[in-house]
C-alpha cells in the first residue's frame, strides 16, 4: 500500500490547529472479513480513500475489547482491540499505513466509566463491601431503613436513574454503584491514585504505538464530589457534583505532561459539553488539552445570527487561551446534518429527537453543503463524521429489531435513539451492503442500509463533479493549498453590504472571502476575481438560498479590508 502517492504529513508541531480530522466509526466504516461488521482491515482497505479525501488525521471511535452495550463506549481492556475488529497487531499497522499516507490516528480513551466485565470491576463485585478493589468505583449503602433507596436521585445522560443496586453472594440485596451512562457503565473513582496512574498508563501504551492524539470521551464529568450530594436547582460553576468540577484539571495537566514527553505534537481533543463557554476554555490552557469540541455550533439552528453569535463567541472564548477553534457538524451521538437541517427547527438538542418529524431531505442537503464550506473555512481545525461527506441523511426508518442504542430504550422508546446515524457507509453497487461487505458475503450490514443509498455510494459519487463527495474533495485540497485557511485570523465583511443580514461574510487573509447565504433569497457576492468553489450553482452571478462560496478576492481596500489578529 501507499505505493502511489504516500504524502508527508504535516510535520510542524502545530499540525492540529488546522488539520481535518475524519471520524470513523470502525463498526460501520467498512467491513473486510464479511462478517456485516466493519473492521480494521475494512479501514486498511479504503486508506486510500481517506487520502484521497484529503485529510490529515483519524479519529477512531473505541475499538477496544467491548461487550458493546453502549457501541465501545463500555471498555473491556483498552489494550487490546475487540476480535469483531481486529487485532492490536492490525491497529498497529492501520496506524503505520496512514501515517506513510500521510494521515495521523487519533484513538478514543474513554477515562470515565469501564466496562462491567472489565476485570477491575468484576474484582470489586466479587469483594466485600469497603474492599480496596470497590474503592475504585462507587459503591455506596442506600438510603432508608434498608438501603432501598438509592444513594442520590442523579439523572442518567442517558436517562433514568444513576445507581444499580449489587446482589449479595447469599443472595441479599446489596451495595449500590454509580453510572452516569448504563449499569453495564460502572463509574470509575477519580480520587483513587490506580485509576489515575492506569489511564495514564494506557496513554504511553497507544502513544508508543504511534498514536498522534487521543480524544477523551466525556471528559467533564470524571470527578465525582465524594459527599455525593444532590445536584443543586441551578448549580455554581464548578459547584456541580459531578460536571466541570476544578480538580478535573489536575487530571488532564498530568495527561499532558504524558503527551509532551514524546516526540512531536501528540494531542489531547476533550469532548466537552457544557454551556459556560469561559469554563470550557479552562480545559484549554496551554498546560492541559489542545482542543475540544465545540458543540454550541453543532447545535445551533440555521442561521446567520445563531450562527455568527457563535462563531464571536466561540472564537472570543478561545483567544485568551491561545487554543485553535474546532468546527463540527456532527458525530456518532447526534442527528446527521443533512436531516437535522431539513427540519422547521434546525437546532441539535438530545431530548427533543423524536420518531417522524417532518424533514424536507433536499433542502436539507443544499444547506449542509452549505455548512460544509462555512465550516471548512473558518479558523481552527475541521472534523468530519463518516459518511457526512456523501451527504447521507440520518436513517430513520430501522426496524424495531435492528435498534441497540441504549439511548432508545432508556427513554421507554420515546428517543430514536443514535443507531441512524450509524448505519454502514454505502461504497458502491446498487444494492445493499453496497460494497461495505464483500462481494459474496452472506451476513447482513449489522443495521441495514436503505435502498436509496445507491445513489449515495462513494461509486456513484466519485465521478460526478457536482456531488457532495465531489465538494468535500475540492474543499478539503483548496484549504490545503490556500495558505490563509485553518489556523489564523478572520474577519467579518459587513454582510449588509451584500443587500441582505442573512448572509456570513468574511475573508481569510487577503485573497480568500467565504459567503454563505442562509436567507431565502439570492445576494449579490462582494467583489471578487473567481469564484474558487461554491456548495451550488450560482445564478445570473448571484449567490442563491441556502448556498456558500468560496471566492478568490480584489487586494484589500477600506470597504473589503485585510483580517488582522
Ligand atoms: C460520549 C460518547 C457517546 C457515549 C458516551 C458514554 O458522549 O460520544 O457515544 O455513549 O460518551 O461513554
Amino acid at each position: 500500500m501507499g505505493e502511489q502517492g504516500g504524502r508527508a504529513p504535516r510535520d510542524d508541531a502545530a499540525w492540529w490547529r488546522g488539520a481535518v480530522i475524519y471520524q470513523v466509526y470502525v463498526r460501520s466504516f467498512a467491513d473486510g472479513n464479511g462478517d456485516g461488521t466493519g473492521d480494521l482491515t475494512g479501514v486498511r482497505e479504503h486508506l486510500e480513500y481517506l487520502r484521497d479525501l484529503g485529510v490529515d488525521a483519524i479519529w477512531f471511535n473505541p475499538f477496544y475489547v467491548s461487550p458493546l452495550a453502549d457501541g465501545g463506549y463500555d471498555v473491556a481492556d483498552y489494550r487490546a482491540i475487540d476480535p469483531a475488529f481486529g487485532t492490536l497487531e492490525q491497529a498497529e499497522q492501520v496506524i503505520r499505513e496512514a501515517l506513510a499516507l500521510g494521515i495521523r490516528t487519533i484513538i478514543d480513551i474513554v477515562p470515565n466509566h469501564v466496562s462491567d466485565q472489565h476485570p477491575w470491576f468484576q474484582a470489586a463485585l466479587a469483594a466485600a463491601p469497603g474492599s480496596p478493589e470497590r474503592a475504585r468505583f462507587w459503591f455506596r449503602s442506600g438510603k432508608g431503613d434498608a438501603g432501598e433507596q438509592m444513594p442520590t436521585h442523579w439523572v442518567s445522560s442517558f436517562q433514568g436513574s444513576t445507581w444499580t443496586r449489587t446482589t449479595n453472594p447469599d443472595g441479599t440485596p446489596g451495595e449500590w454503584y454509580l453510572h452516569l451512562f448504563t449499569p453495564e457503565q460502572p463509574d470509575l473513582n477519580w480520587d483513587h491514585p490506580d485509576v489515575r496512574r492506569e489511564h495514564e498508563d494506557i496513554l504511553r501504551f497507544w502513544f508508543d504505538r504511534g498514536v498522534a492524539g487521543v480524544r477523551i470521551d466525556s471528559a467533564a464529568l470524571l470527578v465525582k464530589d465524594p459527599s455525593l450530594p444532590e445536584v443543586p436547582e441551578y448549580p455554581v460553576p464548578g459547584a456541580h457534583p459531578h460536571v466541570d468540577r476544578d480538580e478535573l484539571h489536575d487530571v488532564y495537566r498530568a495527561w499532558r505532561a504524558v503527551a509532551d514527553s514524546y516526540d512531536g505534537s501528540r494531542v489531547l481533543v476533550g469532548e466537552v459539553w457544557l454551556d459556560d463557554a469561559e469554563r470550557f476554555a479552562r480545559y484549554l490552557r496551554p498546560d492541559e488539552m489542545h482542543t475540544a469540541f465545540n458543540f454550541d455550533f453543532m447545535a445551533r439552528p440555521w442561521s446567520a445570527k445563531e450562527l455568527r453569535d457563535s462563531i464571536d463567541m466561540t472564537l472570543a472564548a478561545h483567544r485568551p487561551v491561545g487554543a485553535p477553534a474546532t468546527w463540527v457538524l456532527s458525530n456518532h451521538d447526534v442527528t446527521r446534518p443533512v436531516t437535522r437541517y431539513g427540519r422547521a427547527d434546525s437546532s441539535f438538542d438530545f431530548g427533543s429527537k423524536r420518531f417522524g418529524t417532518p424533514t424536507d431531505l433536499a433542502l436539507g442537503l443544499r444547506r449542509a453543503r452549505a455548512a460544509a464550506l462555512l465550516t471548512a473555512a473558518l479558523p481552527g481545525s475541521l472534523y468530519v463524521y463518516q459518511g457526512d461527506e456523501l451527504g447521507l441523511p440520518e436513517v430513520e426508518d430501522l426496524p424495531a429489531d435492528a435498534l441497540q442504542d441504549p439511548m432508545h430504550f432508556r427513554s421507554g422508546g420515546v428517543d430514536p435513539g443514535r443507531d441512524g446515524c450509524r448505519v454502514p457507509l454505502p461504497w458502491s453497487g446498487s444494492t445493499p451492503p453496497f460494497g461495505f461487505s464483500p462481494s459474496g458475503s452472506t451476513s447482513p450490514a449489522w443495521l441495514p442500509q436503505p435502498e436509496s443509498w445507491a445513489s449515495l455510494t462513494v461509486e456513484a459519487q466519485a465521478s460526478e463533479p457536482t456531488s457532495t463527495l465531489s465538494l468535500y474533495r475540492a474543499a478539503f485540497a483548496l484549504r490545503r493549498a490556500e495558505p490563509d485557511l485553518g489556523d489564523g485570523p478572520m474577519q467579518w465583511l459587513d454582510a449588509r453590504d451584500l443587500g441582505d443580514d442573512a448572509v456570513l461574510a468574511f475573508r481569510r487573509g487577503p485573497r480568500f472571502a467565504c459567503v454563505v447565504n442562509l436567507g431565502p433569497v439570492a445576494v449579490d457576492l462582494p467583489p471578487h476575481t473567481a469564484v474558487l468553489l461554491a456548495s451550488g450553482e450560482l445564478r445570473d452571478g448571484r449567490l442563491p438560498a441556502d448556498t456558500a462560496v468560496w471566492l478568490r478576492t480584489t487586494p484589500a481596500s477600506p470597504e473589503f479590508p485585510v483580517p488582522s489578529e
